[in-house]
Formats: structure tokens, sequence, C-alpha cells
């Protein structure tokens, strides 16, 4: 390859999976407590009603349904690749070796604003939810700090997305172990209030709230699905901690997948009940499950649904982070961000500054910026990011020294498979509001800008 080229690959041997800096403490029930905890947040809290009432009406669940299988077909294709090549940046790091250092940048890049703005959106609802526990007890936040400036509206700062952020930022910079049993703890939390809300509210199903059931058609289901994706996000930073895993041939597919079933299976129950419980047409509310118990007189339910919530958030806060923190840690390894985000501290195994610049970024856009407007910017990066993958599962079994690789999980119905999940998150890429398209280019033309200016002449890659 030549040194200037823009298209150098990564090459990958099968030594380099052995001796990482990072610890390797995580198995395969860990992994899946880490997709669960990243993935079932604010988007089960906060969407469902919203899909009901303007999209999908009584059949949310086929949109909750169809999103997952998008995502399950994504799924297949990081497993493929994560346990074929275990190093820490996930998609990036696996782009890198298929398609080489420029598509494996900008993929980066895009990856970096899904889990930035993952976090920061989920933030922001935390705030929201932890406002209201709060508003139970008689506290109420000033108005200038308690949400972000929009046009018309009094409020100034979201403090509290901006501190939860920080907070964060601290527990995983202490190292993993902390925070892997804090994100154990609160996704059996999160599960179990899950499972009270189905347990109180399905007694109140009433047949008749499921008529008609697709009001606006199939493209509704579609349409639907396009914003139900945001619920599933987070089961590919399960991806990016394979320097962290015991046994990754085995346990990475196992925990992107056993994770995906479980909140696959969680939100469609949710939404069906939810939608069986209070009539489409109510549902456009931002906090659906706390207003349904609330129509049924359950409150003492719905504050613990609240507070579950919270707990939930908080887990898709600490994965993501952590998720984001390695995908960056990954690219200044490469030389392609400066060496400081490589570097890790020896007493935590952590890479305890780019956390903490990750964690300050990102409470910063959680502080200032009104939750509409990052939400869809989350689902174009990772949409983004799963079609590139799907791809590249077709081209990693063509890379020369593809038979010395560990030969771990492979796709089934290969190359359909890649090609459909491809196909698929493409046409939820066109659900998406012609805004997002323009914010999402303006990200990447950013990204471009600091690739030829930066990491084109520090990469390893052409050293
Ligand atoms: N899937 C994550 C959530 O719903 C982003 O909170």
């Amino acid at each position: 390859m030549s040194k200037h080229s823009l298209f150098a690959k990564k090459k990958i041997d099968a030594s380099q999976f052995k001796n990482g800096l990072l610890e390797r403490n995580l198995t395969a029930v860990g992994l899946t407590a880490m997709g669960v905890g990243a993935v079932v947040g604010a988007g089960i809290f906060i969407t469902p009603g919203i899909i009901a009432a303007k999209y999908a009406g009584p059949g949310a669940m086929l949109s909750y349904l169809l999103a997952a299988v998008v995502c399950a077909l994504a799924a297949l294709c990081y497993s493929e690749f994560a346990s074929t090549i275990p190093l820490a940046g996930s998609a990036y790091t696996y782009v890198y070796t298929v398609f080489g250092e420029l598509v494996a940048w900008i993929l980066g890049w895009a990856l970096v604003s899904e889990y930035l703005f993952a976090v920061a959106s989920v933030a922001v609802s935390w705030s929201a939810y932890f406002q209201n526990l709060m508003a139970g007890f008689g506290l109420h936040l000033p108005t200038a700090l308690s949400a972000a400036w929009e046009p018309g509206k009094p409020a100034g700062v979201n403090l509290i997305a901006g501190i939860v952020v920080l907070i964060v930022g601290f527990l995983l910079s202490n190292g993993m172990r902390e925070s892997t049993r804090i994100n154990t703890i609160m996704v059996g939390v999160k599960i179990a209030v899950i499972v009270i809300f189905l347990g109180v509210a399905v007694f109140y199903v009433k047949p008749a709230n499921f008529q008609p059931f697709l009001p606006y058609g199939a493209s509704g289901v579609l349409s639907g699905a396009a914003l139900a994706f945001y619920a599933y996000i987070g089961f590919d930073a399960v991806s990016t901690a394979s320097e962290e895993v015991i046994n990754p041939q085995r346990d990475m597919p196992i925990g992107i997948i056993a994770s995906l079933l479980i909140a696959s299976l969680l939100y469609a129950a949710v939404a069906t009940v939810l939608v069986g419980v209070v009539h489409y047409t109510k549902l456009n509310v931002g906090d659906p499950v706390a207003f349904a118990l609330q129509l049924m007189h359950q409150n003492w339910v719905a504050g613990i649904i609240s507070l579950g919530a919270v707990a939930g958030m908080t887990t898709v806060l600490l994965v993501m982070t952590y998720g984001g923190t390695r995908l960056i840690f990954a690219m200044s390894r490469d030389g392609l961000l400066p060496a400081v985000f490589a570097k890790i501290n020896p007493k935590t195994h952590v890479p305890v500054a780019n956390t903490w610049i990750f964690a300050v970024v990102t409470s910063i856009v959680a502080a200032l910026v009104p939750l509409d407007k990052i939400a869809e910017l989350v689902n174009i990066g990772t949409l983004f990011a799963f079609a590139t993958v799907s791809l590249g599962v077709i081209f990693l079994r063509r890379i020369p020294n593809y038979n010395e690789l560990p030969q771990g999980f492979k796709v089934p119905l290969y190359p359909i498979v890649p090609i459909l999940s491809c196909i698929l998150c493409v046409l939820l890429m066109t659900q998406l509001q012609i805004t997002t398209w323009i914010v999402f280019v303006i990200w990447l033309v950013i990204g471009l800008v600091i690739y030829f200016s930066y990491s084109y002449h520090h990469s390893q890659q052409r050293m």
C-alpha cells in the first residue's frame, strides 16, 4: 500500500488479540447486562406513546418488531466481526481492516456522533424524569436551570443533564469493575420495573382499544420503526468491549444477540399493553408509561416506574459513555486522534483523560441543546454505521489472511443477510427528517477537515 494511500488497510493478525493494555474481565453474562444496560432506556420510557399516536396506532408493536429485525440483521454482522477481530473500536476497527483508513475514519466519526448524541439525549430524558421525581417531593429547580434554551421558552441550561454526564464520567474513570457492578444492579432494577408495569397494566387492557389496528397504514409502521430504532441503539456498544472480554469468540455473539432479544421482547410487550390500556389517540405524551398508570389510578406504581426509568437511563449513560471512549481510544491508538485519548491509567486500566474529555464535551451538549434536536442525529449516525458494517462482512471474508484469524461466529445465509441488513438500514435512513440529514452531512464535513488536517499526517498505518 502506498505511503499516501487514503485507503491503507489495517493489518490484523491473531497476536494483536492477546497483549492489550486493557484488562480482560468481562463474561457473556456481563456483556449481556452491558447490552441491556445500553439499550433499554429513554427509548422505551418516552417514544412508544408518540409512535402509537402519530405513526403506527395500536400496531405500534409492529414498528418495534420491524426495528428489531433491522437491528437483529445488523447484530449478526456485528457478531461475526466482533468474534473474528476482537479489538477495541468496534465497527470503526472492522471497517479499517476491510475498506481502509478513509472509510474507517468517516465511519468512526459517525459513530462518535452516535455515542455523543446518544449520551446527551438520554441525559436530557434522565433530567426530565429526575425533575419529575423531585417535584413529587416539592423540590423545583429555577426555570433557567431546568432545560436548554429554545426559541420562545424562558429556560437557559439543563443543569441536571450536564451534571449526570459528569458523574458517569467520574464513575468510569475509576475503573471498570465498579461501573460493571453498578450497571448489573441497575439493569436488574429496570427489568423489574418494566415487568411490574406489564403485570399491573395487563389487567386494564381493553380489546376495543386495538381498533382500528393500523390507522395510518403500512407507511405509518415504517415511519414508526425509524423512531423505534432509537430504542435499540446500544447493543453495538457491546462490541466496543472486545479487548476486555475473557473469551470474545464465544461471548461476543452471545452478549450482542441476547441483549437484543431481551430488549425486543420487553418493547413488544410494553407497546402492546400500552395501546391496549390507553387509546392511541391519547398517547402523544413524553412519559406514556407513567401516564397510563395515572389513568389507571395506580399512582404509586407510576412513582416506582419513574424511579426505574431513572435507574434504567443511568445504565444507558454508563455503557454508551464507555462505548464512546473505547471507540475514541481505538482511533487515537491508530494515530487518527491525538495520543492523549489512548493513554491508559496504570492503576485503573482505563483511558482516564479520554473519559473526562468525552464526558465534559457531552455534558456541554446535554446542558445546552434541546432533546428533539439531538435524538434523530443518534439514529442517522447509527444506521450509517450498521449499513457500512453489513457491507463490510461481505468483504471481511475476502481479506487475504482471513483464514489465519480466529474463526468464531458466522453470519447465517451469507451474503443474503448482510445485503438485506444494509438495504433495510438505508430504508430507515430515508425516513429521517431532512434537517437531520443536513446536520449529519455538516458533521461529516467537520470530520473530513479534521482527517485531512490532522489524522492523515499522524496515521500509524502510514508511518
Ligand atoms: N437505546 C437507548 C435508549 O433507548 C439509546 O435509551
